[in-house]
């Protein structure tokens, strides 16, 4: 099948979280098993400093429309990767910037306009570089491509039969915009109604997604059924639940080999279950990166890297760092996000030297040695729609302790000591005290070595390579496209 994948971020050219490795793994799995794959991405500043000087362009000039003004476009060919096709959209007016979506001073104000842009532009793009005969388009800042299509666009003789599948990534991200935002990007007034796009008297780009798609999906089974709640459903709940037979949950796959402790590069050592020596050292160079030294090797690393936002429940882990910290326990973080929680890391670690230390920032190589060096792995989601982290970790033989949630709930099974089987632990609730029964069953166990080793093994052989998911995704494509017929 020709498949065209629409996204603002794709690993390794752009990322601010997991929709960049799922879009960047996921497209070559699919080319992989012999499907036509063709990714757009927005030409930013950091994907700029990774083409050569001189741009190949496939489509030169393409114009945007909008209410008062227009915008000339370039698509630049990427060339094949891995089998698969990349297009950038190229409008440096919108795009040539330090960052994805906005600032510290908060979002670009014109993210309404980039994004309608970015998806205006792949339809144009696509009638002269080749329809797909599915559009799979990824998140808010992708979902007015099945918008444009059976509004603007429904009379094209091109794109009419080209179906669409929408990816929800992550329903509290929706893209909610003025009303005027409707007349802005040139759609009829007709659409601006509670069935279609309108959402609480906002423009809201993934209402719209929803509504238009043909088939929906989201990255894990437990958060398709959890977003038809009114608890998890960010207000679209009654608009999912009226698609409930569009609905699929697929499971985000991990690339291993990006993710593997057998043979990632970016480690002091390699392991693998066969020989976990390797480990002790990744542990202790992640101890000398952070400046904790004299931790000693009794004493249990609890690591964590996470975009520092509500999301990651990290008001859980403000409740119980005091008694944390009392304990024998040392703390590793990487993160960056709002400035409370960046405050809160900085000030537990200003506080606790010896045994707890933070990184505010970026890092991917980092990342990986978190991964490697920790002996668990902290993820107290509110919600999470599959997340990354506890799957690697799984494989780094880090064992997570997380919240029964989403993905994390379908990844991860508790940790049964009379049977030794399970490769983690789970606590339920938006309760402090759950996280921390949590946490101390996890240290209860780090002191029997042999339980302990049981559970890293346990997890180290989960398998949660793409092929899978990619296969569910092809049947999505099939149905879609069978549909469109
Ligand atoms: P989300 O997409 O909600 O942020 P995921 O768990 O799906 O959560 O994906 C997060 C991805 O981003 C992982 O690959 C993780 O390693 C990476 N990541 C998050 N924060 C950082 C950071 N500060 N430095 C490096 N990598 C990070
Ligand atoms: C979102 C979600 C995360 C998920 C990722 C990739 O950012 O927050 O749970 O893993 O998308 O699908």
């Amino acid at each position: 099948m020709r498949i065209v994948f629409v996204a603002s971020e794709c690993v390794p050219f752009a990322k601010t979280g997991g929709l960049a490795d799922v879009v960047g793994a996921l497209a070559p799995e699919l080319a992989k098993m012999g499907h036509e794959v063709t990714v757009y991405l927005p030409l930013y500043a950091c994907v700029r400093r990774q083409l050569p000087d001189k741009l190949t362009y496939a489509v030169r000039s393409i114009t945007i429309p909008f209410q008062h003004y227009k915008r000339k476009v370039g698509i630049v060919d990427g060339g094949k990767r891995a089998g698969v096709q990349y297009y950038f959209v190229d409008c440096p007016e919108f795009f040539d910037r330090e960052a994805l979506y906005g600032t510290a001073a908060g979002d670009y104000p014109d993210n309404a306009e980039r994004f309608a842009l970015f998806c205006r532009a792949v339809l144009e793009a696509s009638k002269k570089l080749g329809v797909p005969q599915v559009f799979h388009v990824h998140d808010w800042q992708a979902a007015l491509i099945p918008v444009y299509l059976r509004t603007v666009y429904a009379s094209s003789r091109l794109l009419r039969r080209a179906g669409v599948v929408l990816t929800i990534h992550n329903a509290a991200y929706q893209g909610a915009f003025p009303p005027a935002t409707t007349e802005q990007l040139l759609f009829p007034w007709e659409i601006f109604t509670m069935d279609k796009v309108e959402q609480f008297d906002k423009f809201n780009f993934l209402k719209g997604g929803m509504v238009y798609a043909d088939m929906l999906t989201t990255v894990s089974r437990k958060y398709a059924q959890e977003i038809q709640t009114p608890e998890f459903g960010e207000g679209l709940d009654g608009v999912l639940r009226g698609r409930t037979a569009d609905l699929r949950g697929i499971l985000n796959g991990v690339d291993y080999a990006e993710w593997n402790p057998a043979t990632d590069r970016k480690l002091a050592a390699n392991y693998s279950p066969e020989n976990l020596a390797g480990k002790a050292l990744c542990r202790a160079d992640l101890l000398d990166a952070f400046g904790l030294e004299m931790v000693e090797d009794s004493t249990p690393v609890i690591g964590i890297v996470s975009r520092l936002v509500v999301q990651k429940g990290f008001d859980l882990v403000e409740q119980v760092a005091g008694r944390l910290s009392e304990l024998n326990v040392a703390v590793v973080a990487l993160g960056a996000g709002e400035p409370s929680y960046e405050k809160f890391f900085r000030d537990w670690a200003f506080w606790n030297k010896a045994n707890v230390a933070v990184r505010i920032g970026y890092d991917n190589a980092l990342a990986h040695k978190i991964e490697a060096g920790a002996d668990m792995f902290l993820m107290p989601s509110l919600y999470e729609p599959c997340g990354l982290n506890q799957i690697y970790s799984l494989k780094y033989g880090t064992v997570p302790v997380v919240r029964a949630t989403g993905g994390l709930d379908d990844t991860i099974e508790e940790w049964n000591p009379q049977q030794g089987t399970g490769t983690g632990f789970k606590f339920k609730g938006l309760r402090a005290e759950g996280l921390w029964a949590a946490i101390e069953r996890a240290l209860t166990v780090f002191e029997d070595k042999a339980g302990w080793k049981r559970l890293m093994l346990n997890g180290m052989a989960q398998d949660y390579g793409w092929a899978q998911s990619a296969r569910e995704y092809a049947a999505v494509y099939e149905e879609v496209a069978q549909r469109r017929a």
